[in-house]
């Protein structure tokens, strides 16, 4: 049995991350301020499941990363065998209006987080970075050589110093840190603002779907269980600082994803189409040969399997409502 600090663990990622460990008979604390971004609900329901999974194995703390005497009463619960940062402003449309925000959390916080860390233990650590970083107009599938140096958001930019930082501490103190670049996430537990859950309340409440641009900007949607293979197949080779991509590997249109998501939930939606937005990026493609063959990483869930599964969770959350 090993212990783990996920921050961020009432969220989508960490809350299907922290089910893995607790059903693998780890123990996990997990620091959340369950953040108003979006509804705290939905990281209570979340909550609540791995409640019913961990039992004793799982504890609960609810703070603010960005607080002393929160990071204090979390580390007093160590020691941990590794920190799992995953806690963010996550969004890239909001980051624009909020950036003092979003450095606030996902730089400073990210600070406070690598020292306690560093002077606490394990000296361990994931961090969640994005598939943002590269920025746009890269037509090539984006790998993790790519210079990285052109965010187009204030959320970009936020994940792009965090690595630089994870990088700096690794160089100064020896840690070992892994920044795990995310490549559009979706499936069970997604987060309501994002396009599939959005689109799929849209669709079933009869509202209009809103499609920015011209329908054929792709993403490559990363299926959540295949990112939490991922994540811990990162965690099992962590040495000194690391990056990886963690993608689908097979971008889809905007457009296939409303049919394919409509088919799945049995509706006829109402498409309105708008002009692109900015601080979006038109195109993501990911390059996972580096995570498949150091890390043995699969993306195998196909996009029509990762919605069914979506489907499913998302009726059972509308049923609690
Ligand atoms: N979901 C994706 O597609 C995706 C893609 C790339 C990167 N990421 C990154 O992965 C991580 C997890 O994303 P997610 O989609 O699960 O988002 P999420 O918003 O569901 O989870 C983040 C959690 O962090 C918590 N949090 C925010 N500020 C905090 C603070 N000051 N103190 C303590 N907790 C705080 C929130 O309450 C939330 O539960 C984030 O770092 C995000 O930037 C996600």
């Amino acid at each position: 049995m090993k212990s783990y600090l996920v921050t961020g663990g009432a969220g989508f990622i960490g809350s299907t991350l922290c089910g893995r460990l607790l059903s693998q008979g780890h123990r996990v604390v997990i620091l959340d301020n369950l953040d108003p971004y979006y509804d705290p609900a939905i990281k209570r329901f979340n909550l609540a499941r791995l409640q019913a999974l961990g039992q004793q194995r799982l504890t609960f703390i609810e703070g603010d990363l960005r607080r002393d005497a929160d990071l204090d009463r979390t580390f007093a619960q160590g020691p941990f065998d590794l920190v799992i940062h995953l806690a963010a402003k996550a969004g890239v449309r909001p980051s624009i209006e909020l950036p003092h925000e979003y450095n606030d959390v996902n730089v400073t916080g990210l600070l406070k987080v690598l020292e306690a860390t560093r002077t606490r233990g394990p000296g361990r650590m994931i961090f969640a970075s994005s598939s943002s970083v590269y920025g746009d107009g890269e037509s090539r599938p984006l790998s993790e050589d790519l210079p990285a140096d052109r965010p187009v958001s204030p959320y970009a930019a936020s994940k792009r110093a965090g690595e630089l930082y994870c990088h700096t501490w690794c160089h100064l103190y020896g840690m070992d840190i892994t920044a795990l670049r995310f490549f559009t996430v979706y499936g069970p537990a997604q987060r309501p603002e994002m396009a599939i859950h959005k689109f799929a309340r849209l669709m079933t409440e009869g509202q209009e779907v809103p499609v920015f641009g011209d329908g054929q900007s792709s993403r490559d949607y990363s299926f959540i269980e295949d990112i939490v293979d991922g994540i811990l197949a990162a965690a099992d080779h962590l040495k000194g600082y690391q990056v990886f991509n963690l993608g689908g590997g097979r971008p889809v249109t905007l457009d296939y994803l409303v049919q394919a998501l409509a088919k799945a939930l049995d509706v006829n939606p109402r498409i309105v189409r708008y002009p692109a937005q900015p601080g979006d990026v038109s195109h993501t493609r990911a390059s996972v040969e580096k995570a498949r063959d150091l890390l043995g990483y699969r993306a195998e869930t196909s996009i029509d399997a990762g919605l069914a599964a979506f489907v499913a969770w998302f009726k059972e959350l509308k049923a609690t409502r």
